[in-house]
């Protein structure tokens, strides 16, 4: 890539995520990084230029779908970062731009079908032109698709043999839905009211793999509230956990399937142990499925989702605080029986602050650490998992400057 004037320009950067990310940015690579911050709204962005404490960090005015906007940032930094969301709707121009300029992309981007479609419109462009388009780069999926890692790489070590099965539960941490992210989830709500294939594309455990590999071995997403033994407590369905898991099988057969053609991942959220804690689990995952099941077309399916948080809002600063620490808890069983435990911790919460973290540490290693990622993935472009994309330098990055942590517990 010829040198651009910028390394990072981080769009969305007035948002929930994106004000965060823009602070540590500042904070953690404002001397060594030439960034910029852009957005749609020139005196939000000011108010946030302020905030950075960098009176000199260049603001760009980039609405959502603007092509000619699009490519003129584009075409000036070595990475894009994005929060703007709902990408379904602002998004698709920055990723054509991005892939025409040459420019690496990161984003938080969830939206199942998006996804689906970006991929199959413009994977085989991205990697003739060796363009990384990194989506996912936040709690979902950066915690669950470099703990698997981190448990393979032990149990081949430890067993010298890989895990034919992983469950991987969300353990502690409050996770606070804003305007954006709700937005979003309802875009991939009525893609699926709207069009009966993609509802079963988007049931397809498999819907992210490439395009002639659709499927594997049963694995549904958990539906219901179960007790699992090797926790020890009641597992319910865990929202994200739809799209983590379909990256961790994405990433799984970009590699060729390392793990066996009967490698299973299921994600669950811990819920604690006895009756009470049962009937909670309950209760929340009824009151989940009435909103994400709701027809949006539907009167009832309009006036449930007129509840959800507005466009705009979300949690403050001291809410955003209070949310963590978070992390995630694994049981591993191998082939023959052997049974290993991963888990994945930071102090930040996990929403908004760690996400924030983790989409800027993606960026700075896309702009600064490519030669070490690329020696280590063999990687050059495409749309790409977060590990696929930066493998362990990333992991590196995040331990020692987000401070988030994986692990192996012991074995059982
Ligand atoms: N991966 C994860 O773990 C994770 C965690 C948190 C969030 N997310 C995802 O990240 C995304 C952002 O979440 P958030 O909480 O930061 O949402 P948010 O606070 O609503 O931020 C949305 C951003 O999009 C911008 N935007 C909206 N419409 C636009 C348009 N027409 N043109 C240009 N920009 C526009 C907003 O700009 P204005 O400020 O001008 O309105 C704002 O910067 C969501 O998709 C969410 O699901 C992912």
């Amino acid at each position: 890539m010829q040198d651009r004037p910028f390394d990072i320009i981080l769009w969305g950067a007035t948002g929930h995520t994106g004000r965060p990310a823009a602070l540590y940015l500042q904070r953690q690579y404002g001397h060594q990084l030439r960034w910029a911050i852009a957005g749609r709204d020139r005196a939000r962005l000011e108010r946030v230029r302020a905030e950075t404490g960098n009176p000199a960090l260049p603001i760009f005015i980039v609405p959502g779908s603007d092509r000619a906007a699009a490519d003129q940032v584009a075409a000036q930094t070595r990475v894009l970062a994005s929060t703007v969301a709902p990408a379904a709707r602002y998004a698709s121009e920055m990723v054509a731009a991005c892939i025409a300029h040459g420019t690496h992309m990161a984003d938080l981007c969830g939206e199942l079908h998006w996804l689906r479609h970006m991929m199959d419109t413009h994977d085989p462009a991205a990697q003739a032109g060796n363009v990384k388009i990194v989506n996912c780069c936040g709690l979902d999926s950066i915690p669950s698709e470099y703990l698997v890692h981190r448990m393979q790489q032990g149990a081949l070590a430890q067993y010298g043999e890989y895990c034919t099965h992983i469950t991987n539960c969300f353990s502690h941490g409050h996770i606070a839905v804003s305007g954006g992210s709700f937005a979003s989830g309802k875009g991939v709500m009525e893609a699926v009211a709207s069009d009966p294939a993609m509802a079963d594309m988007i049931a397809n455990p498999y819907s992210l793999n490439p395009p002639d590999q659709l499927q594997g071995p049963h694995c549904p997403d958990l539906g219901q509230v179960q007790f699992d033994a090797d926790f020890g407590q009641w597992v319910m369905p865990f929202p994200l956990g739809q799209i983590n898991a379909r990256v961790v099988r994405r990433s799984h057969a970009l590699l060729g399937y390392p793990w066996g053609d009967q490698f299973t991942y299921r994600e669950a959220k811990l819920a604690g142990r006895g009756p009470l804690k049962r009937l909670q689990a309950e209760l929340e995952t009824r009151l989940t499925r009435l909103f994400v099941e709701a027809d949006p077309r539907s009167r009832s399916g309009r006036f449930l989702h007129s509840l959800g948080p507005k466009e705009g809002s979300g949690p403050t600063d001291r809410q955003i605080a209070r949310n963590g620490p978070c992390g995630f808890k694994a049981v591993g069983v191998t082939a023959s029986g052997k049974k290993l435990k991963g888990w994945m911790h930071t102090h930040w919460d996990p929403g908004h602050g760690g996400t924030a973290a983790m989409l800027v540490d993606a960026a700075y290693c896309l702009a600064r650490r490519q030669d070490e990622i690329e020696a280590e993935t063999g990687r050059s472009g495409g749309f790409l998992t977060p590990y696929l994309a930066m493998g362990e330098v990333l992991r590196e990055q995040l331990q020692a400057n987000a401070g988030i942590h994986w692990g192996l517990e012991s074995t059982v």
